[in-house]
């Protein structure tokens, strides 16, 4: 039997510079755990700390709230938009790093279209929420920029490895991107220099403040999935400023609301993977970067599966990082579980019903819960 090793897998590599100690990356996943008014908990805590016993390099917590009207109508939601906030962020870094060698960031968001009083770069009718969003003032665009900078200095003080900007699936910075939602005629809107200007603000004055061993990285939005919105030729030139302007790393993802319940379109960016065909459905943004990315890393992100084609992706430089959300909710060790040789693909299924979970408590995988259940009853019945 061939022995297949995953020699780039479990290599380190560096983001900015801060070493991770693997490849493997936990893309950034809500999981409802913090208070009502967005403190970190205990349960909290233990769902990271478990991953972090899992053998993930890299933790991306979840959308991390830079202000109060950028709350996701979701509760439970991390906040940092206070500095309230930095103590329990401060206790789930410092125990997450006691478990074990991973590194940690937070996904700071705002929820612009999809929060409580909705608010978009331009008047927008979203069909989710059915609610037309306010256009920012360019006053309240600097606010919004201060409120991200602010946050993001608090990530720092929080002791965080580095932190992650979501500019992707609809939230307000993707929708700064979109030219189908940014129809601004001022500074931030227009053309492609213009609907990536709050980017390359947040990036330079969070850097001024941060300094440069704080990597500053990005889940960015490279495919709309809509007419009128962003293709892969737009997304290599919005990249390019992105990566001209000094940020560490890059996240590609694609699709919103806008694209999820469209039975037109294979839901993105949750897809349903059936078969091997339909992984790392990504591929052609991380592609597409490459070339752009001046020795930046490029984080393959969307279906990505199977450790053996990860590995055959990294070895032959398409992408520099692997990042899973799904899989890790259905098996929290799944790094571990490679390392140890057993080589088999995640084992979710991508069915998205742990989306609901989140309704009525903390993120869990039903079909994990299903199975552990049969398990049980199979033990009694021996007993
Ligand atoms: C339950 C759940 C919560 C998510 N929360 C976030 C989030 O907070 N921020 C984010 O950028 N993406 C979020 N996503 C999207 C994932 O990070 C990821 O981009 C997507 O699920 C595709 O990757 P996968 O095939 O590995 O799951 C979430 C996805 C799921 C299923």
């Amino acid at each position: 039997m061939i022995k297949i090793e995953l020699k780039t897998l479990f290599s380190p590599q560096k983001i900015g510079n801060v070493e991770i100690k693997n490849r493997i990356i936990r893309s950034a996943t809500q999981i409802a755990g913090a208070s009502d008014d967005g403190y970190i908990t205990d349960e909290l805590i233990n769902f990271y700390v478990e991953l972090a016993k899992g053998g993930t390099g890299l933790i991306i917590t979840e959308i991390t709230s830079i202000d109060e009207v950028g709350r996701n109508i979701r509760n439970h939601q991390i906040c940092l938009y206070n500095d309230s906030y930095i103590a329990g962020n401060k206790k789930l870094v410092e125990t997450v790093h006691e478990y074990s060698d991973v590194k940690i960031a937070p996904q700071l968001s705002h929820a612009g279209r999809q929060g409580f009083n909705p608010v978009a770069p331009s008047t927008y009718l979203y069909k989710i929420n059915k609610k037309t969003s306010r256009e920012l003032k360019n006053l309240e665009i600097k606010e919004v920029i201060s409120n991200f900078v602010r946050a993001g200095v608090r990530s720092y003080e929080s002791g965080y490895d580095m932190v992650q900007l979501n500019a992707g699936h609809g939230w307000l910075l993707s929708n700064f991107l979109s030219p189908y939602i940014n129809k601004r005629t001022d500074e931030y809107g227009g053309d492609v220099e213009g609907r990536t200007k709050i980017l390359v603000d947040i990036f330079n004055q969070l850097r001024d403040e941060v300094g440069k061993n704080f990597p500053i990285f990005l889940k960015l939005q490279t495919q709309d999935f809509v007419e009128g919105g962003i293709t892969l030729e737009e997304a290599e030139k919005i990249a390019k400023i992105l990566v001209d302007t000094g940020y560490d790393a890059i996240e590609p993802s694609g699709g919103s609301g806008d694209t999820i319940f469209d039975q037109s379109t294979p839901s993105y960016p949750f897809v349903v993977v059936k078969s091997p065909e339909d992984e790392n459905y990504f591929l052609p943004s991380v592609k597409r970067l490459k070339p752009i990315m001046k020795d930046k890393p490029l984080i393959l992100m969307g279906g990505v599966r199977n450790p053996v084609t990860m590995e055959k992706f990294l070895q032959e430089g398409v992408a520099d990082f692997i990042a899973m959300c799904r899989p890790f909710i259905y098996e929290p060790d799944l790094p571990n579980r490679w390392m140890g040789g057993d080589l088999s693909p995640a084992l979710c299924t991508s069915c998205n019903q742990c989306l609901g979970t989140m309704m009525s408590g903390i993120l869990y995988c039903p079909i994990r819960k299903k199975v552990e259940k049969r398990k049980e009853r199979e033990e009694k019945k021996k007993a």
